[in-house]
């Protein structure tokens, strides 16, 4: 009974931990897409070679802690040769000034994986031979600071590179004329240009560990206001990217980063440059924050799009020579009251609504804004005193307010003369006395009724009609 006990659990026991050593030599458990060995591989310190072949990996070597002569060396003693034919290979702490790519070729020659990790190595110099095989090149945590810009083109199978936790700047060039995976994470002073051109002019390239990727902005990328010392996550570089590459069809979208406070994802303002692209509407939607808008010399007839939730973040609206004929879109739109430019000039207005134009607040929060309404022609009659009146109240914000003229008088509007334009004594303004007139002859009369029926009440004792044909009021009690 105890022997069964003990044949069970050793069976099990295979099962659960069946040890490397159990398994044939075969090239799948060793290399996968990449090759990488533990230090545990490590040749013995005591063995003055430097590098060994593996015994459970068919055709692959480690080698560790060498420099430029100490490599050399172990390659020989490892029996590492053209002749050995190895494919992959791992060079664990290497410490070299820098490590020429040239050197030793008939070994990289035939290499499927090269891994050189975990060392001291300033800088990747010299190239890859052009009969080469290797399809994983990781690079990773040797503090490289630079990579020769030739260095790695000849890699026409490539299709993993690992140059993560090093102190590169750029983005070393290499084939890109099929996907390939790249992990360029935690280098901290990555410049954002390059990466964005990257990410741009290179849409084989898949982007391994993103959430460890950073890069640092430089002022010719325009992400605004940031803090001279913060990196960027790869992730907000990204969204930028996409907000741009997205922009309206024919337009073109500029972003500008805001709230890059320590930890916090970065919010983009978009510009979108909309001009010169014979547009008969607005487009619509706009892309999400986008605070500034040009759609100067195009076609458009109306404004009306600029009450579309997606205009809510309008700052900025230049429609220059377009063919506008009204502003009355404008009202009740958050544009108005958010706005700081508003330029209208060339258009095709024959009025210039003034109630519209009187909701526009310049006082306070608003000094700064500023409407352009120039090079306008309108329709003057004895209205337009209204739009003189107001142009000459809003002088400093309306800094073209010379240009806005009468298409049927050859007369600027704060020109304009009131005793020429109101002569006719049958002005409107006259009918309004007669409406008052009546209006008050009829609040008279109403309270001289209201006062006898109360009379009438104190003394007879009833209502006289109509008010007691009304029904009660909930705020008759008032009276009672
Ligand atoms: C790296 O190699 C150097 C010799 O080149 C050695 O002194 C050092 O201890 C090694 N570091 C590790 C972590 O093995
Ligand atoms: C080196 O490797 C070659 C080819 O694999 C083999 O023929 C030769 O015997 C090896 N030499 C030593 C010293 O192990
Ligand atoms: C790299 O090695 C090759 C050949 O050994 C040599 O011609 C070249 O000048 C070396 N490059 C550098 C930068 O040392
Ligand atoms: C490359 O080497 C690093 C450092 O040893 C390791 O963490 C990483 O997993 C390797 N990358 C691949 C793709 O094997
Ligand atoms: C390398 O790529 C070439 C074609 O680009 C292909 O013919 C060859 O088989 C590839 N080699 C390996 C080892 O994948
Ligand atoms: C990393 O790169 C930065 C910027 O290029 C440099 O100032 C710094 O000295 C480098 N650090 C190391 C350890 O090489
Ligand atoms: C980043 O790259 C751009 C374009 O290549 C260059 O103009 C800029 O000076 C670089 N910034 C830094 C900090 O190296
Ligand atoms: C990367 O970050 C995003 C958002 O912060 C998260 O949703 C995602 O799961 C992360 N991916 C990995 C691989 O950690
Ligand atoms: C964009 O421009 C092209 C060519 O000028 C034109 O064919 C297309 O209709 C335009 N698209 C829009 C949305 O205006
Ligand atoms: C549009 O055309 C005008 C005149 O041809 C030019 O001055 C302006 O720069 C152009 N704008 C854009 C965004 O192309
Ligand atoms: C826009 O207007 C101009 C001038 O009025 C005209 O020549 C042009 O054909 C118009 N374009 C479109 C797309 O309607």
């Amino acid at each position: 009974m105890k022997n069964m006990h003990w044949l069970i659990l050793s069976i099990c026991l295979l099962y659960i931990h069946p040890t490397k050593s159990l398994l044939p030599p075969d090239d799948s458990s060793c290399s996968n897409q990449c090759f990488h060995q533990l230090p545990s591989e490590c040749p013995s310190p005591e063995n003055p070679c430097r590098c060994r072949q593996l015994t459970n990996c068919q055709k692959a070597a480690v080698c560790c802690n060498v420099n430029r002569f100490t490599l050399k060396e172990g390659l020989a003693c490892g029996n590492i040769t053209a002749a050995s034919q190895i494919q992959s290979l791992h060079i664990r702490n290497a410490s070299f000034d820098s490590f020429n790519l040239s050197a030793n070729q008939n070994v990289w020659r035939n290499l499927r994986y090269m891994t050189i990790t975990d060392g001291h190595i300033k800088k990747i110099d010299g190239e890859f031979a052009k009969q080469n095989s290797i399809s994983c090149l990781n690079l990773s945590s040797n503090h490289i600071n630079s990579i020769e810009d030739r260095a790695l083109n000849t890699l026409f199978n490539l299709s993993f590179l690992d140059l993560s936790h090093n102190n590169l700047t750029d983005v070393p060039s290499f084939r890109k004329d099929h996907t390939i995976f790249l992990d360029i994470s935690n280098n901290m002073y990555l410049n954002c240009s390059i990466l964005t051109n990257t990410l741009q002019s290179h849409p084989e390239i898949a982007f391994v560990n993103e959430n460890q990727t950073f890069c640092y902005p430089t002022k010719d990328l325009d992400f605004g206001w940031f803090q001279s010392q913060a990196t960027l996550a790869f992730s907000q570089v990204k969204a930028k990217y996409e907000l741009e590459k997205n922009c309206h069809q024919n337009c073109s979208c500029k972003t500008v980063s805001v709230n890059l406070a320590p930890g916090k994802m970065a919010m983009f303002e978009v510009e979108m440059n909309c001009a010169n692209m014979s547009f008969l509407n607005l487009p619509v939607p706009l892309p999400d924050n986008t605070v500034s808008l040009d759609v100067s010399n195009n076609n458009i007839t109306s404004i009306k799009e600029l009450s579309e939730p997606s205009y809510q973040n309008l700052r900025s609206f230049i429609a220059d020579n377009n063919k506008i004929s009204s502003v009355q879109p404008l009202e009740g739109t958050k544009f108005i009251s958010h706005f700081n430019t508003l330029s209208l000039q060339r258009n095709k207005f024959k009025f210039l609504e003034t109630y519209v134009l009187d909701n526009i607040q310049f006082e306070r929060n608003f000094n700064q804004r500023k409407l352009r309404l120039g090079y306008n022609t309108l329709q003057c009659d004895c209205n337009t005193m209204k739009l003189k009146v107001w142009l000459l109240s809003k002088l400093s914000h309306i800094p073209d307010y010379n240009h806005i003229k009468c298409d049927n008088l050859n007369v600027r509007i704060i020109d304009l003369d009131a005793s020429k334009m109101c002569q006719s004594p049958q002005d409107w303004t006259d009918y309004i006395y007669y409406i008052i007139t009546a209006e008050v002859l009829l609040l008279v009369g109403l309270i001289a009724k209201v006062s006898y029926d109360y009379w009438v009440f104190k003394t007879a004792g009833y209502l006289p009609w109509p008010a007691n044909r009304m029904p009660r009021l909930p705020c008759d009690w008032l009276c009672e």
